[in-house]
């Protein structure tokens, strides 16, 4: 691809899940594993972006000092860090699998067992990419959906209610479609455009994703 193709442009990035703390040694996370924001963020330094990658506890590394990461741990805090650059970027691709609910309260002390049952209250988090619509000026702005019912109805309607350019699919239904999977098959949509993918590695989604967004900032 073009390796210039994005000279001059800020990209942020979100990715990996977040872990809401029940005390100091539990958590409630998920399965994201942060491959497709991490190749998302490869990518876009290949064609010459400047790269702000705010990541989610995951393992994946990155190969350039081109990008600039920063991680978090839990929802909040990766609120507060998107919103401390958001104004300044281009374009802003939401990929984190972000928990909707965190405990509303954090223990201090390690929670002992003792009771058969135990509830733990939780309560919603903020939603990081409904507010990057909220605040939005000029910037190109990406979610992700990953639905298991009425996926293109849902995600229509994702791309609607949180202010969206565009809206990547990912197919569950799909062998080797996404969580912790190095391969994804997704379908992308527009407010007037859709256009389905074949089932191809992270990176080569990542070409894709770029590609696209790139073609709608030309419109
Ligand atoms: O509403 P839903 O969680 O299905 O939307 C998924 C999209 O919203 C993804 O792009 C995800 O990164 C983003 N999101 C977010 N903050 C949340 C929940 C989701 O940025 N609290």
């Amino acid at each position: 691809p073009q390796s210039h193709s994005l000279d001059g442009k800020t990209v942020l990035i979100t990715a990996g899940p977040t872990y809401e703390a029940i005390d100091p040694v539990r958590f409630i996370g998920n399965h994201s594993s942060g491959k497709m924001g991490f190749s998302l963020a490869e990518e876009a330094v290949k064609r010459g972006a400047k790269v702000i990658l705010i990541s989610g506890p995951t393992s994946q590394k990155t190969s350039t000092k081109n990008i600039e990461i920063h991680r978090i741990t839990s929802a909040k805090e990766m609120y507060d860090e998107v919103f401390k650059y958001y104004e300044k970027v281009d374009i802003a691709i939401a990929s984190a699998a972000v928990a909707d609910y965190a405990p509303k309260i954090v223990a201090k002390e390690k929670i002992k067992k003792s009771e058969e049952e135990f509830a733990i209250e939780l309560v919603k988090n903020p939603d990081i990419l409904k507010t990057m619509g909220e605040k939005k000026t000029h910037q190109f702005l990406v979610g992700f959906a990953l639905e298991t019912q009425n996926e293109e109805e849902n995600a229509k309607s994702k791309l609607q209610k949180k202010n969206l350019d565009m809206i990547v699919l990912n197919s569950l239904r799909d062998e080797g479609a996404g969580f912790q999977k190095d391969t994804n098959k997704v379908k992308i949509l527009t407010h007037s455009e859709q256009k389905e993918f074949s089932l191809k590695s992270k990176d080569e989604v990542a070409k894709d994703i770029l590609d696209f967004v790139e073609t709608q900032l030309k419109k």
